[in-house]
């Protein structure tokens, strides 16, 4: 299947690592302003692939790897997407959060791209690591190995010191930001719009209704300046931020995604951790007979954690393309989409 990856930043040179490995696939254009000109190869820390990144999408696509940010321009990359559908091509995307669970995405934004996808004969699947496998197939898998659940709990526990996003992680996540401001991930409503898709989805997988979904934000301020190589956070700043998106079922808390982010590792030190005292963890924990507790500690580009959930990320959503580039047209959730096995790649 002849493959584009549109963008060329950390999920984008996942991207074309993943298109890269898979036996299926073809990399035939990598698409990128910041970027243009250079091989699409080295970008990704692989050999040279005489493939230069460019400004433009080719035609004749089977696939498109939409990697191009939709964070601040949410509807641009919708209208994107729906573009690359209409000439037919699989999309698989990262970039629009409410489109995780397209059952619950708004009307105005799921109607052109179910109209697209139909009319170009092709299918959709938006996901990621968390919102994303982190907080629907694994948690749903896991609860089949256990003879009671009361609780489903998925934890992202993270050092942000290493993450390559300066922008996101001041002004996004507010880390070095005052603590009598809220930042805007955590803003009423901002958790559920990112993470609620999934508790919805985990709350269909297993057969119950949310009677609400809730959100809890705690905060810790800096004791002392830090400075990594996003410069300096100072003291009395936030360095700590804590959430939990709680999927309400019965009058209980049953369904959990829970973010753990410290701007360093000394912050917190009360707060859950990664337990080999890494940059970062996704832990799932199933609470019941037997509990079960499941940690994933990926790690990409020198080590780096962060690089490595981008990349199961990235590798979740290139390996459904072959799923489905045969399936019927539409939008699909990850309910939907198998976790498809590394066949032919050992
Ligand atoms: N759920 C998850 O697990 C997960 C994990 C990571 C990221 N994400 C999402 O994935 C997306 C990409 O994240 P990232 O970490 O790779 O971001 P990034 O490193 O900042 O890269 C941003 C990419 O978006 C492109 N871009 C930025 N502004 C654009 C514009 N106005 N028009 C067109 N393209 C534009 C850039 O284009 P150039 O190539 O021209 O520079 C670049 O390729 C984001 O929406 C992020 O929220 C989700």
């Amino acid at each position: 299947m002849r493959v584009a990856v549109w963008g060329t930043g950390n999920m984008g040179r996942a991207g074309i690592r993943a298109v890269v490995a898979h036996p299926q696939l073809e990399l035939v254009a990598v698409v990128g302003r910041s970027r243009e000109g250079e091989d699409a190869g080295t970008l990704a820390g692989l050999d040279p692939l005489g493939l230069a990144v460019a400004p433009e999408l080719p035609g004749g696509l089977d696939a498109v790897v939409y990697m191009a940010s939709g964070d601040v321009r949410p509807g641009d990359a919708a209208a994107d997407i729906t573009r690359c559908l209409r000439a037919g091509a699989v999309v698989v995307t990262p970039s629009v959060y409410s489109l995780y669970d397209p059952t619950s995405a708004p009307a105005s934004l799921r109607g052109p791209l179910d109209d697209a996808a139909r009319d170009g004969g092709a299918a959709l699947f938006v996901s990621g690591i968390d919102p994303g496998w982190g907080n629907d197939v694994l948690p749903v898998l896991l609860t089949g190995i256990a003879s009671t659940v009361t609780q489903v709990r998925c934890q992202e526990l993270f050092d942000y010191s290493t993450y390559d996003q300066p922008d996101a992680v001041r002004n996004s996540v507010g880390m070095g930001g005052p603590m009598d401001q809220t930042p805007i991930m955590v803003a009423p409503s901002v958790p559920s719009m990112i993470w609620g898709g999934q508790l919805r989805m985990m709350a269909r997988a297993l057969g119950v209704e949310l009677d609400e979904i809730r959100e809890q934000v705690e905060r810790r301020a800096l004791d002392e300046d830090v400075t990594n190589a996003m410069g300096l956070f100072e003291k009395g700043t936030q360095g700590g931020l804590r959430f939990e998106v709680q999927g309400i079922v019965d009058g209980h808390v049953k369904l959990v995604v829970e973010h753990v982010t410290r701007i360093s590792p000394e912050v917190a030190p009360d707060w859950p951790a990664p337990a080999d005292g890494g940059a970062g963890a996704h832990r799932i924990v199933i609470e019941g007979r037997p509990r079960i507790e499941v940690t994933i500690e990926a790690t990409d580009e020198g080590g780096n954690r962060a690089a490595g959930g981008n990349a199961t990320a990235a590798a979740r959503l290139v390996n459904a393309i072959p799923w489905l580039r045969d399936a019927k047209p539409g939008l699909y959730d990850a309910l939907d989409v198998p976790l498809s096995p590394a066949v032919g790649k050992l």
